[in-house]
């Protein structure tokens, strides 16, 4: 088994140039460090994991944040000040829980300034934008199969032109360490682990189990950001191993050479996307029906997880803690308040940004008849305020 099955069934279900990478953080490293001349500025979005505002960091550019539409958690191209856009070397979209940026708006706007699109759609396999699959509009697109497939490991990086295959390949490669013993172990412990998690209730012994094993590694929401040690790694980016504690949280193996058995599992769950997908969009449909979601105009997306809108985010979620239904990919506070100016240039206007990351409940749309229950049994009241709300 090698790379080409994998890329091969990505390339039929996008339509361009895919190349097969351990992880959807190296695959955005390497598409940065491609495009982007160092010292670079780079819109992106706050709400966001913090692995990819390091690997910005680690690839020697500067992150700006965009200002965002407070439904969805979108970019919000209209709000971004004029005289900004000339002065970006890329935009980076995050399609945040699979719910597409404005692609062809954005497209349009970095053709016309000559500058990179490049679409992070880690949360958006199987989302459309303007009836395209998002991750098909800009230079370049990035997947991750560790969300929807829940491979634990792999990703893509997309090309729209596939004349720079050999050099990104290259590129990829030289990045690669060596298939270590020690990460396949850990590849494969995991599942059970977080088996044993849940079923111990979250019980803390379980959760540092993860931990040793390089899966779980925020006790908080975000990472702590230790700006010393960050400072001192600047000072030599671009490097992608001085940001190797800052990028590699989560998933130890990001830059591992697969082995076998690892890519056919992965295979086997990629065979089997498009069930998923179908699941995640009816799981979907249900969760925007509720008083808690404030659905866009557009077409039901298979959504990764769906951001309902809650008052009281952390009540919420505490309530689905006690019946062993765990929320993850909680984005708050915005990277430019847990950063600051000495790591990014701030939002040209951060409220929205706050009022979605304080407020969002990212609802996995596979559970979401017992999500519906627990928070109607426990009283969670909608968000109030915010862009539509009273
Ligand atoms: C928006 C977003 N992009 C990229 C990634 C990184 O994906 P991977 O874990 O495959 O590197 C994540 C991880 O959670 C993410 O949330």
């Amino acid at each position: 088994m090698a790379y080409e099955e994998l890329e091969a069934a990505m390339r039929r279900r996008l339509g361009r140039e895919c190349l097969y990478v351990p992880s959807c953080r190296l695959g955005l490293y390497v598409a940065l460090r491609h495009w982007c001349p160092p010292g670079g500025l780079v819109l992106m979005s706050p709400v966001n994991d913090d692995v990819i505002f390091f690997v910005v960091l680690a690839a020697g550019l500067r992150p700006v944040q965009a200002p965002l539409d407070p439904r969805d958690g979108s970019l919000d191209p209209a709000a971004v000040p004029e005289e900004l856009w000339p002065r970006l070397s890329a935009v980076l979209t995050t399609n945040l829980y699979g719910n597409p940026d404005p692609a062809p708006e954005l497209a349009a706007r970095c053709a016309g300034l000559n500058i990179p699109l490049i679409e992070d759609a880690a949360h958006a396999i199987g989302s459309e934008s303007a009836g395209r699959p998002v991750g098909t509009f800009g230079q370049a697109s990035v997947f991750s199969l560790s969300k929807h497939t829940a491979a634990k490991a792999g990703g893509f990086l997309t090309i729209a032109d596939p004349g720079l295959r050999d050099a990104l390949t290259k590129a990829r490669d030289e990045l690669l360490e060596p298939r270590g013993a020690g990460a396949e172990l850990a590849y494969w412990a995991r599942p059970y682990a977080e088996a044993t998690v849940r079923g111990l209730r979250l019980a803390p012994a379980a959760w540092a189990a993860l931990r040793l094993l390089g899966q779980q590694e925020r006790d908080d929401i975000r990472m702590p950001l230790r700006p010393a040690d960050l400072t001192r790694a600047l000072s030599v980016a671009p490097n992608l191993g001085a940001f190797h504690s800052w990028a590699r949280v989560d998933m130890h193996d990001y830059r591992a050479t697969p082995g076998r058995g690892r890519l056919a599992r992965i295979a086997r769950k990629v065979g089997r996307l498009d069930a998923v997908l179908d699941a995640h969009r009816a799981g979907t449909r249900t969760l925007l029906a509720t008083e808690w979601a404030r659905p866009g105009p557009g077409p039901v997306q298979p959504l990764f997880r769906v951001p309902l809108l809650v008052e009281d985010r952390d009540a919420a979620r505490a309530a689905l803690a006690r019946e062993r239904i765990t929320v993850g990919y909680l984005y708050d506070p915005p990277l430019d308040d847990y950063a600051g100016a000495a790591f990014t240039d701030p939002s040209p206007a951060p409220e929205p940004a706050r009022w979605f990351a304080r407020h969002a409940l990212p609802v996995d749309p596979l559970k979401a008849e017992r999500t519906i229950a627990v928070l109607r049994a426990a009283g969670v009241r909608p968000a109030r305020g915010g862009p539509t709300g009273g």
